[in-house]
């Protein structure tokens, strides 16, 4: 009998998740040296982990040998300090992707439906489709969520609806207004997903706190993967009711957040110098693409993350050349953008590495 028959029908048939290409890989892969390779595929922070969370988690080291604190107590009491709520209103999880997953758990079946927008973070597609429910995609208008369309595409059916903001691959956002009235109109069976992945790098981040006092079906999640600069421990959370709480943490694996990630966050999040040099590093990267994408007649999505979303004719074609030119960017054909790649802003060397890979391509000099 052939393993695949034992499988569930919703297995194989599941897309896979294809993520940026590490730096090891292309240097195997092209006969590259993995140092000189600048990997701008992944909406990682190019400035590395917080000195004091690498600190902290070099410290934790020493218990390795210990299982970490399955109910993520301390960071759970800093997470709630900075997010001005109980601490039983945090959910930790391996990444905000696991909580994703959780939600499924907790919501999704056959004959439900999850409504997104397209394209939008991926995995929200992906979980939906595992969980045998149904993907209800709802095309964006200007490469930014149209929440009147979104709205529109809930039905009976409908028991989670995702909102990223800023969104991946966009950039774009949608402000707290319009996102709280949304929230207000959805009904009861619908639970808002509100991902604020890249929130740290808006001025101000909506605030969807009134929602969750008035006992709204909102989960909002977060990530030590982008601005904390810690991808590498697989660390995210929900903030939400402490009934959703309750729900999120019956479907958890009992250890799901190691210990070396949980000192380190709690350390990171104290770390506001480094947050706020990432801030102003991530702009002044933005502003040398933009000019660098006008001096080349490219087109490109204003963003209010820590990427940019490049239309570039052949979008593989040009992650192909610039990964020959030692540069990773992320082509969006799974995104149904195959005219564009999405690159995550770095160093200032590493971005003049990628434009002048771009403008070598299209025969363009930048100007000095
Ligand atoms: C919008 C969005 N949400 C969630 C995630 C997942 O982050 P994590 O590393 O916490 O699983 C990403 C990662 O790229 C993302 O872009």
């Amino acid at each position: 009998m052939k393993l695949e028959e034992l499988a569930r029908p919703a297995v194989l048939t599941q897309p896979v998740y294809e993520p940026g290409r590490p730096i090891e890989d292309v240097a195997r892969e092209l006969g590259l040296d993995p140092k000189g390779i600048v990997k701008l595929a992944s909406n990682e922070n190019a400035f590395g982990p917080s000195p004091l969370a690498a600190g902290a988690a070099e410290k934790a080291l020493r218990h390795a040998h210990l299982y970490p604190d399955g109910g993520t107590h301390a960071l759970r009491g800093a997470i709630a300090r900075a997010r001005g709520v109980d601490p039983g209103q945090i959910v930790p999880g391996n990444g905000s992707n696991e909580i994703i997953e959780l939600l499924g758990h907790v919501f999704l079946g056959p004959g439900d439906e999850a409504v997104m927008g397209t394209p939008a973070f991926i995995v929200y597609k992906l979980v939906t489709l595992l969980f045998g429910a149904k993907p209800v995609e709802v095309p964006l208008r200007n490469h930014r969520h149209d929440l009147g369309d979104m709205a529109a595409a809930v039905t009976d059916k409908t028991k989670l609806v995702f909102l990223p903001s800023p969104n991946n691959p966009t950039g774009t956002a949608n402000d707290a207004g319009e996102i709280t009235r949304f929230a207000r109109d959805l009904p009861e069976h619908a639970v808002l997903v509100f991902d604020e992945a890249y929130a740290e790098y808006l001025d101000e981040p909506p605030d969807l706190r009134p929602l969750l006092e008035e006992g709204r079906p909102v989960v909002c999640l977060r990530t030590f993967s982008k601005i904390y600069g810690l991808a590498a421990f697989r660390l995210g959370y929900a903030w939400t009711t402490l009934e959703m709480a309750q729900l999120l943490n019956r479907v958890r694996q009992p250890f799901n957040v190691n210990a070396i990630g949980q000192a380190a966050a709690i350390a990171a999040l104290e770390d506001r110098e480094f947050l706020e040099t990432c801030r102003a590093g991530n702009r002044a990267g933005l502003r040398q693409w933009e000019e660098g994408l006008k001096a080349l007649e490219l087109e490109w999505v204003p963003s209010e993350a820590n990427f940019l979303l490049v239309r570039v004719g052949d979008g593989a074609e040009v992650f192909r050349r610039m990964q020959e030119a030692g540069v990773i960017v992320r082509p969006l054909a799974p995104y149904g953008l195959p005219e564009h790649v999405r690159v995550t802003i770095g160093r200032a060397g590493e971005n003049q590495r990628a434009l002048e890979a771009l403008a070598a391509m299209l025969n363009k000099v930048l100007p000095s």
